[in-house]
């Protein structure tokens, strides 16, 4: 075991945990944060989504020992213009159906935008391929996606 100052969402979290923890469960029961989820556990399914400095980083198969200084950020801390419009638009078309999968759609979906103001049909199935939603929320994410680009033209 080994003590992590972690900085999550602008606050440092102190975690104990053995090294080759993975972020994710210092997130969840370091930092009590429970927005993001453990899916598949291996890097497949993007339930686990946060950002890292800015990048999206699948946190179920990142140790802990690996994030440093740099800052993370989860569903609860997603802040900026992109954050804002992705969660409006998801709220408007009703986007979740069980919810489990999405908050790791709504971080990949701002990383998108934030790189992409303007995606095509084919860039959004690209960006958001490594997010499986077993309720299968597809055409509603990529919807919500273009209306979130469009309220932020201009
Ligand atoms: S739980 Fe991390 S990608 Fe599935
Ligand atoms: S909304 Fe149920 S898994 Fe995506």
């Amino acid at each position: 075991m080994a003590a992590y100052a972690l900085k999550i969402n602008g606050r440092t979290h102190t975690v104990d945990v053995d090294p080759d923890t993975p972020l994710l469960w210092a997130i969840r029961d370091g930092a009590g944060l429970m927005g993001t989820k453990y899916g598949c556990g291996v890097a497949q399914c993007g339930a686990c989504t946060v950002f890292v400095d800015g990048n999206t980083v699948r946190s179920c198969s990142l140790p802990v020992s690996a994030v440093g200084t740099s800052e993370v950020t989860t569903i609860e801390g997603l802040r900026g213009r992109e954050g804002a419009a992705v969660q409006q638009a998801w709220v408007a078309l009703d986007v979740p159906q069980c919810g489990y999968c999405q908050s790791g759609q709504v971080m990949s979906a701002t990383s998108l935008l934030s790189k992409n103001p303007k995606p095509t049909d084919r860039d959004i199935d690209l960006a958001m391929t490594g997010n499986i939603c077993r309720c299968a929320t597809y055409v509603r994410i990529r919807a919500a996606i273009h209306q979130a680009a469009k309220s932020l033209e201009g």
